[in-house]
């Protein structure tokens, strides 16, 4: 089936003609979305009506094996009962909306700033599949930013003193910009990851900026001077002229690359609307090998 590519945005993201993906099994149309990702990095399919249980089974035909260790795994219980189904809501595990003091929300306001999935990871998070089940009326926007063309946009001088560099990433550091603190026992199992600042994508070779708000610091580099750069990168990437701006309709389903992005959540009123969306991240592994059977 052959699919079309709108772009929504200059650099990236693009929408696709209509498609039912719950159907979509074959290796040549899970091949043009693949090459879409490596393309526009971000897609969007509008009207997914994605029982979990075929959201996460078509995550694994699209790319393989899936995350189930984000961050919130030491926190809580999974409300949806599957570590790889991520719970992407202001509710309980009634379907209550969260107290504006529940701990839980405390760390779901974390997706308000500029980050990618499961960097704090190895491996990290490659695509991210969210869908919308229940979208208020009003805002509740995600932003993307296209870090390959922030990357692209950097003087050359600027690129060769990044070429090299590792970053640490942790949700700890993160959270703890918003004041949030994790326990002694939550923090022995949230210890973070270490990752090339400049990433290459394979498919593509584009070189695209590897930061988020859970980078922490430059290996090697004393503290206050890499998070001043690292600070510096995101002001950089997170300018207008990189980020498009979604506005959710319930049965959208939208697929991001977040080695080739940043996201963050857009605020709305949370005490009064329930906002509930799924979302399953693969892990940035190798494909599996192709079948050899043809040599
Ligand atoms: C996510 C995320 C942002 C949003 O699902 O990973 O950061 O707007 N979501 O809900
Ligand atoms: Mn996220």
């Amino acid at each position: 089936m052959a699919l079309t590519f709108r772009k929504l945005h200059p650099y990236f993201v693009a929408e696709v003609s209509p498609v039912d993906l719950r159907q979509v099994y074959d290796s040549e149309t899970l091949a043009q979305i693949r090459a879409g990702m490596d393309e526009y990095a971000v897609l969007v399919f509008r009207a997914q009506p994605f029982a979990d249980d075929e959201q996460l089974a078509f995550a694994q035909r699209l790319d393989g094996q899936l995350h189930t260790k984000t961050g919130i795994s030491a926190l809580r219980k999974n409300r949806l009962g599957n570590e790889a189904l991520g719970d992407i809501s202001n509710l309980d595990e009634h379907g209550e909306i969260l107290k504006s003091d529940d701990r839980r929300r405390m760390y779901g306001l974390g997706n308000r700033l500029w980050h990618t999935d499961a960097s704090f990871q190895d491996p990290p998070g490659r695509y991210s599949i969210l869908s919308a089940k229940i979208i208020p009326s009003s805002g509740t926007d995600t932003e993307f930013a296209d870090m390959r063309a922030a990357y692209d946009a950097l003087s050359p001088e600027m690129k060769a003193q990044l070429e090299g560099l590792r970053v640490h990433h942790s949700i700890a550091h993160s959270r703890q910009t918003l004041g949030f603190e994790f326990s002694q026992d939550e923090q022995a199992i949230l210890k973070g990851a270490v990752h090339p600042l400049i990433r290459t994508l394979p498919r593509s070779q584009r070189k695209s900026l590897y930061v988020a708000a859970h980078a922490s610091k430059i290996i090697d580099w004393p503290v206050p001077e890499g998070r001043l750069l690292l600070r510096d990168l995101m002001e950089h990437a997170t300018q207008p002229e990189f980020v498009y701006r979604h506005a959710w309709r319930a049965g959208d389903l939208v697929i991001w690359d977040n080695r080739a992005t940043m996201h963050r959540a857009k605020p709305f009123d949370d005490a009064k609307y329930r906002r509930e969306l799924r979302r399953v991240t693969t892990l940035d592994v190798e494909p599996p090998a192709l079948s050899v059977s043809e040599s």
